[in-house]
């Protein structure tokens, strides 16, 4: 996700200062070169060693140490970052960076880069609150810095309030966002995700392999390139997209409800869910009992979503998947044709590492001019990055 980036990480002092040595380690994991920046009060807290091992390049402290032969420090730092991000920021480098102030190696390199910036605050929660610190917050707002904001909890103070530095996991996620593109601003995305369940009585059900791995990473990639992103999602066991607003669902009436609802206000809808084509006609009210050596079960169809969507789209963009284990694109391009659909995903399950409940993909794009695209296996955060940038082509033409 971050292959070829540079990121300079500033690291204040501050207790949260450990919580950067995580947060570091999400960046290396996702291949960016990391360049660590501290403080001298954040080496109080952690050593540069610490970092120095991890990011596996040499950690800077002080302003004039890095001048060599050819290049200074700050200056070489600042315009070979993608980014800069610092994780925990103090009331103090904020107040410096608000005011022009540049007497350390992390403050001139901030001073000197044209990069985005973000800041992660962490501090006790009255000096969250302090008029001071909250002009300085606005004032560089208003100059595009970005800021993943603290959380609620106990402070390592005692006191209990706002202030506690964001979890690294979301820092990272606002970092992928102060990276990605921001060619769905404006776009509200509808995406279903996950299986469906239709319940038999009320212990069994029917259901299938679908994880939600697809419609999540959709979802997620949606939100770092702007767009406002709701998630309809049958049962899964994957965590909430940060920033996006999940509305969890059992079954495809459920489902469909939740569509419907929300599909007005939506202009691109992508339905990466697995819905059940049938649930059981009748639900048993009590668990059903063990009866002859064969059970037959009458089942009920249950209601198309995205053939109903494709009726009432107007102007929208609509996208569907076809899972097949046969005749892949003739399948796919029927349910095309057939749903009134924009885009077709045709997702062929008997390929090794592709469909259900792993972590890669491998699918056939068809288009209503007739075109069929190859996207070759990959990562489902990239394929679905692949989706959007053709999504995001197609809505240039309308
Ligand atoms: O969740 P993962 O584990 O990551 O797996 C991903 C996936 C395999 C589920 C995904 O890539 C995929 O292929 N999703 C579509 C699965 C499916 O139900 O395909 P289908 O061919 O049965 O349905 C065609 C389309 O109609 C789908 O967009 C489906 O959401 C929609 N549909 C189907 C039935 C129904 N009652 N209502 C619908 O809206």
């Amino acid at each position: 996700m971050l292959k070829g980036k540079e990121i300079v990480l500033g690291v204040t002092g501050g207790i949260a200062a450990y919580k950067a040595v995580e947060l570091l380690r999400l960046f290396t994991k996702a291949g960016a070169n990391v360049h660590v920046v501290m403080t001298r009060s954040a080496t109080e807290f952690v050593t540069p060693l610490t970092f120095q091992t991890l990011s596996m390049n040499p950690v800077s402290t002080k302003l004039f140490s890095l001048v060599s032969e050819r290049e200074i420090g700050h200056i070489s730092l600042a315009d070979r970052a993608d980014l800069v991000v610092i994780a925990p920021a103090t009331a103090n480098v904020i107040g410096k960076l608000a005011h022009g102030i540049a007497d350390d190696l992390l403050t001139t390199t901030v001073m000197a880069t044209k990069a985005p910036v973000l800041l992660a605050p962490a501090m006790n929660v009255n000096m969250y609150q302090n008029p001071l610190y909250r002009a300085n917050e606005a004032a560089l707002r208003r100059l595009g810095y970005l800021f993943a904001d603290p959380v609620r909890g106990t402070l390592a103070c005692g006191w209990e309030g706002e202030g506690k530095l964001q979890e690294p996991g979301i820092i990272f996620e606002e970092v992928l966002s102060a990276l990605a593109p921001k060619d769905l601003a404006g776009e509200s995305l509808l995406v279903t995700a996950g299986p469906t369940r239709e319940e038999l009585d009320p212990v069994r059900f029917i259901s299938n392999h679908s994880s939600g791995k697809m419609g999540y990473a959709i979802a997620r990639s949606a939100r770092r390139r702007g767009a406002a992103v709701t998630l309809v999602t049958g049962p899964s066991s994957l965590e909430p997209p940060y920033g996006v607003d999940t509305v969890p669902v059992v079954s495809a009436a459920e489902m469909r409800q939740a569509v419907l609802e929300r599909f007005p206000a939506c202009s691109i809808i992508v339905k990466a869910a697995a819905v059940a084509d049938y649930r059981p006609a009748v639900r048993a009210e009590e668990k059903m009992k063990k009866t002859g050596e064969t059970l037959a079960l009458s089942l009920e169809k249950t209601g198309d979503i995205l053939a109903e969507l494709g009726r009432l789209k107007g102007e929208r963009l609509l996208v569907g998947f076809a899972a097949e284990t046969e005749n892949l694109l003739e399948n796919a391009r029927q349910k095309l044709e057939g749903k009134n659909l924009d885009l077709i995903v045709a997702n062929d399950l008997s390929q090794e590492g592709a469909g259900f409940d792993v972590d890669t993909n491998r699918v056939t794009l068809l288009y209503r001019d007739g075109h069929a695209e190859e996207i070759p296996l990959m990562g489902k955060g990239e394929l679905a990055d692949r989706l959007l940038d053709r999504i995001v082509a197609l809505r240039a033409r309308v």
